[in-house]
């Protein structure tokens, strides 16, 4: 029997480029579909791994793409993620992340491919009114890019009813760490997240890390995430799309560890891990930064059998530190 072959759009972005490899290596034929406007083609390591550079509202590209392939499921991670840009610019987000997958959808509806993997986030969920998160809490996002997510969640159950489509919305949580061999990682270009942020700062790429916020009701006063390591989330993906391909059902789950780690403490823990100081300004909260979001990861491990296996921010910060303290520092050739 041949390979069977998945769509992985967004598949030169960070969590993307993980999950490919994976999937790579558990025998899937995978064909990457990047614009390259925020991954890196060098992040495609797999030389049988497609990469198709193109955009997710492309309908003749699919198309084509649909005809060469005989896709068993698609995983879309293509999206911009920006919070703060989506404030300001929040059609490029609508456009970009909510209607350019109707083009995907359209599609995969027409050559009858009916396994669809989304990334959704836990800012759909908005200020939490209790924690752990858990599925069933009211999603009601702040940002338009949390709503742009959402209103992707809501078109997914409209295909179900519609047309057979099975979906897995998976709410991620922070997402954080690198491969570990070290062969792959995070390059965000602008970086907003805390941990490659804090390294930066240590290797004196930026000035400081900006703590936002030292009077939240935590113990330390600084905000709680529940961070997630890359590639715990790239093997939730497979679990998912193991699961709709054999037929089941479609799932909307958070994946997180439900263990909650402050701003301070992921400091004092990158002081630890690179033996250095890490450069601290304080400053005022961000509008819109919940005191504290951690999940409820219950349901992932119910239905896909999947649970996180590394639970403390440490491999985060030192697989992180790995990665950016290689001679390239973290950034991908191209
Ligand atoms: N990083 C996190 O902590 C986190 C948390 C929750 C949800 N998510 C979601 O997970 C997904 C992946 O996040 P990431 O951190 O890997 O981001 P990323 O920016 O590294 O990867 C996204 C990739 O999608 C590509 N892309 C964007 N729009 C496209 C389009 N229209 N057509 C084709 N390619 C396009 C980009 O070039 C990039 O390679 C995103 O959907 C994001 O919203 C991320």
């Amino acid at each position: 029997m041949g390979k069977k072959s998945v769509l992985v759009t967004g598949g030169a972005g960070y969590i993307g480029s993980h999950t490919v490899r994976l999937l790579n290596a558990e025998g899937y034929q995978v064909v990457v579909l990047d614009s390259l406007v925020y991954g890196h083609r060098d992040a495609v390591i797999d030389p049988s791994v497609e990469l198709v550079i193109g955009a997710v509202g492309d309908r003749d590209l699919l198309t084509r793409l649909f005809e060469e392939h005989q896709f068993v499921g698609v995983i879309h991670f293509a999206a911009y993620a920006y919070v703060g840009e989506s404030v300001n610019d929040p059609l490029k987000y609508y456009r970009n992340n909510t209607a350019e997958p109707l083009t995907l959808l359209e599609v995969m509806s027409a050559f009858e491919c009916r396994s669809f993997v989304f990334s959704s986030t836990c800012a759909t969920y908005g200020e939490p009114e209790r924690l752990p998160l858990t599925e069933d809490h009211p999603q009601k996002p702040v940002s338009p890019y949390g709503k742009s997510k959402l209103m992707v969640e809501w078109i997914l159950d409209d295909c179900d009813v519609a047309w057979d489509l099975k979906s897995a919305a998976l709410r991620y949580f922070n997402a954080s760490g690198c491969s570990t061999d070290g062969l792959i990682g995070e390059d965000h270009q602008p970086e907003t997240h805390l941990i490659p942020l804090v390294l930066q700062a240590v290797k004196g790429e930026i000035p400081e890390i900006t703590v936002f916020g030292t009077d939240y009701p935590t113990d330390d006063g600084t905000c709680i995430r529940d961070y997630i390591h890359v590639e715990d989330l790239a093997s939730a993906h497979l679990l998912a799309l193991k699961h709709l391909i054999a037929g089941g059902d479609s799932v909307r789950c958070n994946l997180g560890t439900g263990v909650g780690i402050s701003v301070k403490e992921i400091i004092d823990i990158a002081t630890e891990v690179t033996g250095k100081q890490v450069p601290v300004k304080f400053g005022d909260r961000r509008p819109g930064d919940p005191a504290h979001l951690v999940a409820d990861p219950r349901l992932a491990k119910e239905i896909l059998g999947w649970e996180a296996t590394r639970k403390d921010a440490r491999s985060m910060i030192e697989t992180a530190w790995q990665w950016m303290s290689k001679p390239h520092g973290g950034r991908f050739p191209s």
